[in-house]
């Protein structure tokens, strides 16, 4: 993977999960990091992660919903690193259920969390950006039911919908100031804010791992790889796109026949 030495970038919901590994997975390629989150201990602890393996963080509580606190978040982490080189919008809220019972609260507080709070990132980096005269890049953190919708999941797919557009938008109309925009659509991964919102219990667990064709989850750890490589400048000429990585999820199972069987003539899962 290509070096990120100097680059900083600001990641949300950088306290746990992908979000955290991700933040990580730059320090090691020599960047410096801005972690957003509401709750700070988590962001101390990747401080404290990040300072240990010799890197640069900053832990900074605050809301995406919240313009005025974006704002406030873009302007610490240049005055403490110098610059921004792009963001990682990763912040996301949601919970499973029948959209006739989700609440007004409910769908203004998943779409303000995931789509709003990717706007005022972006627009409070771009904009630095574009001022700066800086090149830059930002990657958003969607899920593949932004384009094949999901039952259970309505607000959330909406706003992840919203968030790809947003990004295609953007990629276009700031080409000309070299900033890029990207989305990754994970699969089902190792996180506790995942499995608490998406697959609570064991039976839940086993479903959602029966749908994936791969075999497994995937790791906050794998994401961040991705992530880095879309910010670096080996990702220069990709702008506008979605990166699935879901081990096959989206793409659904064999339903036609019986399951292959490989050479050694166990079935394929
Ligand atoms: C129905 C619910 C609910 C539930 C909350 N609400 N949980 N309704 N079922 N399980 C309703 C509340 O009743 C309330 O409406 C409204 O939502 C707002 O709830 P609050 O708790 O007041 O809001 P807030 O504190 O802002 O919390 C936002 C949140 C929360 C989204 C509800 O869960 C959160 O902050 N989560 C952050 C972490 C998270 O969810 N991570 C998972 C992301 S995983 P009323 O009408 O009662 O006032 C992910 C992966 C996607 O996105 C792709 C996977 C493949």
């Amino acid at each position: 993977m290509e070096s990120l030495q100097g680059r900083v970038y600001l990641v949300t919901g950088g306290g746990t999960g992908i979000g955290a590994a991700t933040a990580l997975r730059l320090v090691e390629l020599g960047a410096s990091v801005t972690v957003l989150g509401r709750r700070v201990e988590p962001l101390e602890a990747v401080v404290a992660a990040a300072e240990r393996s010799g890197g640069a963080a900053l832990a900074h509580s605050g809301d995406v919903r919240d313009p005025a606190a974006v704002q406030e978040c873009v302007d610490a982490t240049v005055a403490r690193f110098g610059r921004i080189d792009g963001l990682v919008n990763n912040a996301a809220g949601n919970f499973v259920t029948p959209a006739e019972r989700l609440s007004p609260n409910g769908w203004r507080a998943v779409v303000d969390i995931v789509l709003n709070g990717a706007w005022n990132c972006t627009s409070a980096v771009g904009r630095r950006l574009i001022e700066a005269g800086t090149p830059g890049a930002v990657v958003s953190v969607v899920a593949t039911y932004a384009w094949t919708g999901h039952p259970g999941t309505v607000h959330s797919a909406a706003a992840k919908a919203g968030v790809v557009a947003m990004s295609k938008s953007l990629a276009v109309e700031w080409a000309r100031y070299g900033i890029r925009l990207n989305c990754i659509a994970p699969g089902p991964t190792t996180t506790e804010g995942a499995g608490a919102a998406l697959w609570a219990s064991a039976e839940d667990h086993d479903r959602v791992l029966a749908s994936v064709p791969a075999g497994r989850f995937g790791t906050p750890e794998e994401i961040g790889d991705l992530t880095a490589f879309l910010l670096s400048d080996q990702a220069g000429y990709v702008t506008g796109s979605v990166l699935t990585a879901d081990g096959g999820q989206s793409l659904g199972r064999q339903v036609y026949g019986s399951p292959v069987a490989d050479i050694a003539g166990t079935a394929a899962r």
